[in-house]
C-alpha cells in the first residue's frame, strides 16, 4: 500500500527527471490511489510545494554534499528539505518518514543530510534562491513591478485558492473578471479566438451572448463544452471581416502572473519564450482585430505581468483604447489594466479593451 509520501516521491521523480507535467501527473496519480481526502491534500502540498521550492531546497541541501548524489536521492532530499523548511512538518517525522523511502543502503546518508538541513540555519545567497525562482524571472518582475515584485513572487509560492462559479465551473477570480470585462450581453455575437479549455467562453455564454469558441489545438478544443467550437489558427481566422460585436483574445502567454497555478511552470518557461510569445500575440492582434464590427470591442488579456506581452503591443489599426475602468479591481496600467497576485489573491493579469472607431 502506498502512503502519501510514497505517492509524492513517485510523482516528484517523474517531474524532476522525466519532464512530467505536475498537474496532469498528480491528477492521474491521485485518481488511481486509495488515499484519504486528508492524505490527498498532503500529497498535493508535497508535490506542488517541493516543485515550486526546488531551487531553495537544493540550496538547503547542497551545503552538506561532497558530490552530487544519484538523481533519485536528490529528489528525496528535496522532499525532505521541503517538509523541514516550508511545510511545517515536525523534524522527527520529516526526517524519519523520508528516510524510510530511501533504498536501504542510502538511508544513513539521507538521514545525516536531512538532520543537518533541519538543524542548520541558512544564509540565502540571493533573493531568487530564497524565493525559488530562476534569476531571470526575479529580475524581470523587479524591473516591471519595482517594490511590488517580492509580494507577487511570495504570493505565487502559495497554493491558489479554489473559486467556483455559480454554474459549478472552477475558475480563478481574475479570469472571471476578464470575462465580465467583455460585458457580454444577450444577443451579442462574440468570438473567443483562444478559447480552450473554455472558461471565459462559457462565462460569456452564461451571460446570454452567442459565443463561438476557437482554439488552435484540437486536444484542448475538445475540453470546451456548451458552446460551438472551431479549431482554427487565430493568426488566420476563418471568419469574414466585421462579423462580430466583440472579439476576445485571451492570448497564449508566458504565464508569469499565474505561476502558482502550475508548480513546474517557472522551470519550463525561458526568457526567449517571452519574446516569441510577444511576436505571436502581435500577429494574433493584427489578424483578429478586423473581425470586430465598427464600434464593436476587441478585448485582449494575458495572465502575465510584462509590458512586452501587453501594453507594448501597438494599438490595432482603426481602434482606440477604452478609458473606462472595467471595475475597481483593476489598477490602471498604460492604456490597459492590471491585477497583481497580491491585490486580491488571484492570478496576475493584464487586460486591454479597445473600441473599433473606423
Ligand atoms: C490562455 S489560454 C486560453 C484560456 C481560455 N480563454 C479560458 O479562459 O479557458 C490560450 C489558448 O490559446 C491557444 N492558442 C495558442 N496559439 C494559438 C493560435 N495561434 N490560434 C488560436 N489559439 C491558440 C492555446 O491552445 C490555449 O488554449
Amino acid at each position: 500500500m502506498s502512503n502519501a509520501r510514497q505517492v509524492a516521491y513517485r510523482c516528484l521523480q517523474r517531474i524532476d527527471h522525466d519532464g512530467a507535467y505536475a498537474n496532469l501527473l498528480l491528477q492521474s496519480e491521485l485518481g488511481r490511489s486509495k488515499l484519504s481526502e486528508r492524505d490527498r491534500g498532503f500529497v498535493t502540498e508535497l508535490v506542488y510545494g517541493t516543485t515550486r521550492m526546488r531551487r531553495a531546497c537544493d540550496a538547503l541541501i547542497d551545503r552538506f554534499l561532497m558530490k552530487e548524489p544519484q538523481p533519485e536521492l536528490c529528489t528525496l532530499l528535496r522532499l525532505g528539505a521541503y517538509q523541514l523548511h516550508f511545510a511545517g512538518v515536525a523534524a522527527h517525522a520529516a526526517v524519519g518518514e523520508t528516510v524510510e523511502l530511501a533504498p536501504r543502503p542510502a538511508r544513513g546518508f539521507v538521514n545525516a543530510i536531512l538532520r543537518r538541513v533541519g538543524d542548520t540555519p541558512i544564509v540565502w545567497p540571493s533573493d531568487a534562491v530564497r524565493l525559488s525562482y530562476p534569476d531571470w524571472i526575479v529580475e524581470r518582475l523587479r524591473s516591471e513591478l519595482g517594490d511590488e515584485a517580492e509580494p507577487a513572487l511570495v504570493r505565487m509560492n502559495e497554493p491558489a485558492p479554489v473559486s467556483i462559479r455559480d454554474d459549478g465551473y472552477r475558475q480563478d477570480l481574475a479570469s472571471q473578471w476578464v470575462a465580465a470585462a467583455v460585458e457580454p450581453a444577450a444577443g451579442e455575437q462574440i468570438l473567443d479566438v483562444c478559447a480552450a479549455p473554455g472558461g471565459k467562453a462559457t462565462a460569456m455564454a452564461a451571460a446570454g451572448a452567442s459565443v463561438i469558441a476557437a482554439d488552435l489545438q484540437l486536444h484542448r478544443a475538445r475540453l470546451i463544452t456548451g458552446v460551438p467550437v472551431v479549431v482554427a489558427d487565430a493568426v488566420a481566422p476563418p471568419f469574414p471581416a466585421s462579423s462580430f460585436d466583440k472579439v476576445l483574445i485571451d492570448a497564449p502567454c508566458s504565464g508569469l502572473g499565474a505561476l502558482r497555478r502550475r508548480a513546474d511552470a517557472r522551470w519550463r518557461i525561458t526568457e526567449p519564450d517571452v519574446e516569441s510569445l510577444a511576436a505571436l500575440q502581435r500577429d494574433i492582434l493584427a489578424a483578429a482585430s478586423p473581425l470586430v464590427r465598427p464600434d464593436g470591442w476587441l478585448i485582449y488579456s494575458v495572465c502575465t505581468l510584462t509590458a512586452e506581452e501587453s501594453i507594448e503591443h501597438p494599438i490595432p489599426d482603426g481602434f482606440e483604447a477604452i478609458a473606462a475602468p472595467p471595475s475597481d479591481r483593476w489598477r490602471p496600467y498604460g492604456h490597459g489594466w492590471r491585477v497583481l497576485p497580491q491585490d486580491h489573491d488571484t492570478d496576475g493579469m493584464v487586460l486591454i479593451r479597445y473600441r473599433r472607431t473606423s
